[in-house]
């Protein structure tokens, strides 16, 4: 059998789910000083670190090659999958968001509507459930250009602190929905190894929050 295998999203939620490691007590350095390792031991864990995209980490879990993840709900929304979302981590906190010109009148108009966003699945379903026909483009990233280009009527996007809108001279309409960091687990892995993952689990509720 492999290690066990916990894949974490690179960039933003990695440095949070390494003080969650280490508040558990784990010894972190090799996820700390990974170099070009992409695969990173956690000795006292017993489980090796796979450093890996959002998107990527879902498809790891996925496909059984890795047996637990930490990924954003906006990721899990976007892309769905077949895995066990086992915890809210209460960190990588933001929303999903619906931005516009400051000023512009988004639904006060009959014409169908452009929106751009990284984030189509999330959009669409957004709009449907108001039962507005909106047309929408996938940019992959800078989406605040979008309107301001005078592509897109507003976008819908991931908003932290507020600090891109409000630089590019957009401001939010309506919350989308909120998002943080979850901890998944793949099926298959979840009846082998319930009773390791369960305590692990119960160990980062304990730690949580950070
Ligand atoms: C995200 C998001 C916004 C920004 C929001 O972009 O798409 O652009 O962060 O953060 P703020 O509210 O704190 O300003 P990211 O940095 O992930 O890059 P991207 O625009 O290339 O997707």
């Amino acid at each position: 059998m492999n290690r066990f295998r916990i894949a974490i999203t690179k960039g933003r939620l990695l440095e949070d789910s390494i003080k969650l490691f280490e508040k558990i007590g784990y010894n972190c350095d090799a996820v700390k000083n990974p170099g070009r390792r992409l695969l990173c031991p956690v000795d006292d864990g017993g489980f090796d670190v796979v450093l890996a995209k959002a998107p990527d980490v879902i498809t790891y879990i996925e496909n059984g090659v890795c047996d637990m993840g930490i990924v954003g709900l906006d990721t899990i929304l976007e892309r769905g999958g077949e895995f066990y979302e086992v915890l809210d981590l209460q960190y990588g906190k933001c929303r999903f968001a619906l931005a516009a010109k400051d000023g512009e009148d988004f639904y006060g108009t009959y014409k169908t509507r452009t929106v751009a966003t990284k984030y189509p699945k999330v959009a669409g379903d957004f709009f449907a459930g108001k039962a507005i026909d909106v047309k929408l483009i996938k940019i992959e990233g800078s989406v605040e250009l979008a309107p301001i280009l005078g592509l897109a009527d507003a976008i819908v996007d991931i908003v932290e602190t507020g600090s891109t809108l409000k630089a590019n001279g957009l401001e939010v309409l309506e919350t989308v929905c909120g998002v943080s960091a979850r901890l998944i687990v793949n099926t298959a892995s979840m009846k082998l190894y319930r009773n390791e993952i369960m305590s692990l689990v119960a160990k980062c509720e304990s730690a949580l929050p950070l």
